[in-house]
């Protein structure tokens, strides 16, 4: 398989990884496409030998040549490239969000139905064993009828403050949180439910990062970015790009070309996404959803409980216990360093029974092993797949589509029906 690239910034990094390594022997990396030549150039080293590189606007020449493309670029954008692809019949990968507009959704359905391609949007939070193992007792019938679920996921100061340092903090580039980040938490409920959402009603708002928030706390004198800040190297909000030789070659080595600036201040002018939302959404068949996210949590996680006609499950998830005080942290390594105090719990309560707690079988690699068996579905097919983990062009559209109707919501005050779960009704 002939597999090109589109969008070469952080993200990228993952599959190409995957292509040079362990999956070396399912394809081969073919063509890269990105505006900037630093981030091109930094993955022209990694691959170690010489690989077409295209301009944007010269994406569809590059499609002759791949037989896959992968979509990695801002989310705004992936609509564009993901319909081209799959207008030209190649497969396509793409990046959550699938896109971040009702119009695109539309676009793209229509697209992957007249396509001889086939179109992957890559949960990856499905394949972490915890979600795997909810889905699984869910469809065995552990808990009967699901007829509610309540969802509440915390980001933290060094992951949640990383949307208000750059193009996320742009609702036109990213959708909001309700498109960006929710994504991930609306497809898991879809798929845990194996169900699609009828009505979205929801409130949001900006009440920490941000400029007014600032000076309503008293946080005057904020530089406009980290770089050259005095703050740098003590501050928890400024992040410092030149400390980490990949976000420095990414992104402060590439900044003169194309003027993206991601180290921009948290707290400044310009910020157009909420940090507080709350939604409230109703299924097909009934169950009631209760979701909320907040982006500056002391800790970072999730729980989610669900009620059925034969008991509950609940489970409670620790990803980073607390957020040490100084300088920032590389949020894109966050992960994977600063992972302290990360803890799950499972408990299955059946009525008229004791609670149970069930085992997770977590792999071995990051999230669980999730993302080597993510990798495994989509460069080596996804098999029987009995959770139903590898998504296709519905299911992307299926969880955007809840942010985006929030995100109407939320602006009008009025709840918004969805015909079939990816259509705005009327
Ligand atoms: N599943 C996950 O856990 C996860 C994690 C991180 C990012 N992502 C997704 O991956 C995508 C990329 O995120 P990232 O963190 O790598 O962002 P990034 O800013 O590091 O990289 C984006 C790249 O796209 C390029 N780009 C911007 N506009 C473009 C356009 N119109 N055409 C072509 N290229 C363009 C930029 O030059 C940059 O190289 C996003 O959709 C994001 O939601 C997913």
């Amino acid at each position: 398989m002939r597999y090109a690239f589109v969008g070469l910034g952080h993200r990228a990094q993952m599959y190409i990884d995957a292509l040079l390594g362990q999956w070396s022997d399912t394809g081969e990396i073919v063509a890269l496409c990105d505006a900037n030549r630093t981030r091109l150039d930094y993955y022209l080293d990694l691959i170690g030998r010489d690989v077409p590189c295209f301009a944007p606007e010269k994406f569809d020449e590059m499609l002759e040549l791949a037989d896959a493309i992968v979509v990695a670029t801002v989310d705004a954008a992936h609509a564009r490239y993901v319909i081209a692809a799959l207008d030209a019949g190649k497969d396509v990968i793409c990046e959550k969000p699938l896109c971040t507009t009702a119009e695109d959704c539309a676009a793209i359905v229509e697209a992957a139905e007249r396509s001889t391609g086939r179109l992957v949007v890559t949960f990856n939070y499905r394949y972490s064993p915890r979600n795997s193992t909810v889905r699984r007792l869910i469809a065995e019938g552990a808990i009967g009828d699901v007829t509610s679920v309540h969802f509440e996921w915390v980001l933290d100061t060094i992951h949640g403050a990383d949307y208000f340092r750059r193009w996320h903090r742009d609702k036109a580039s990213s959708g909001g949180l309700l498109v960006h980040k929710s994504t991930h938490h609306f497809d898991l409920a879809n798929w845990w439910l194996d169900d699609t959402a009828r009505s979205v009603y929801a409130q949001a708002a900006l009440r920490f990062y941000g400029a007014d928030n600032a000076r309503a706390r008293g946080l005057d004198e904020r530089p406009e970015r980290a770089q050259g800040a005095p703050g740098l190297g003590t501050d928890p909000y400024l992040l410092d790009l030149s400390a980490d030789p990949r976000l420095k070659r990414l992104y402060l080595d590439a900044e003169h070309e194309d003027g993206y600036i991601r180290d921009q201040d948290v707290f400044g002018e310009g910020v157009t996404i909420d940090d507080n939302m709350a939604v409230l959404v109703r299924y097909a068949r009934g169950a009631l959803l209760t979701y909320s996210l907040n982006a500056h949590g002391p800790f970072e996680g999730y729980r989610v409980a669900f009620n059925g006609t034969g008991g509950r499950l609940e489970l409670e998830v620790v990803e980073r216990a607390w957020t040490p005080p100084h300088a920032a942290i590389d949020p894109t390594a966050a992960s994977k360093e600063h992972a302290v105090g990360a803890s799950e719990r499972l408990v299955l309560h059946r009525h008229w029974s004791e609670p149970e707690e069930i085992a997770i079988d977590a792999g071995a690699g990051a999230h669980g092993g999730g993302d080597a068996l993510l990798l495994d579905d989509v460069f080596r097919g996804a098999g029987d797949d009995p959770l139903a983990r590898q998504a296709g062009h519905l299911a992307g559209v299926a969880s955007v589509m809840i942010g985006v109707a929030a995100g109407l919501s939320a602006t009008s005050g009025e709840p918004v029906l969805l015909d079939d779960g990816i259509r705005p009704a009327g």
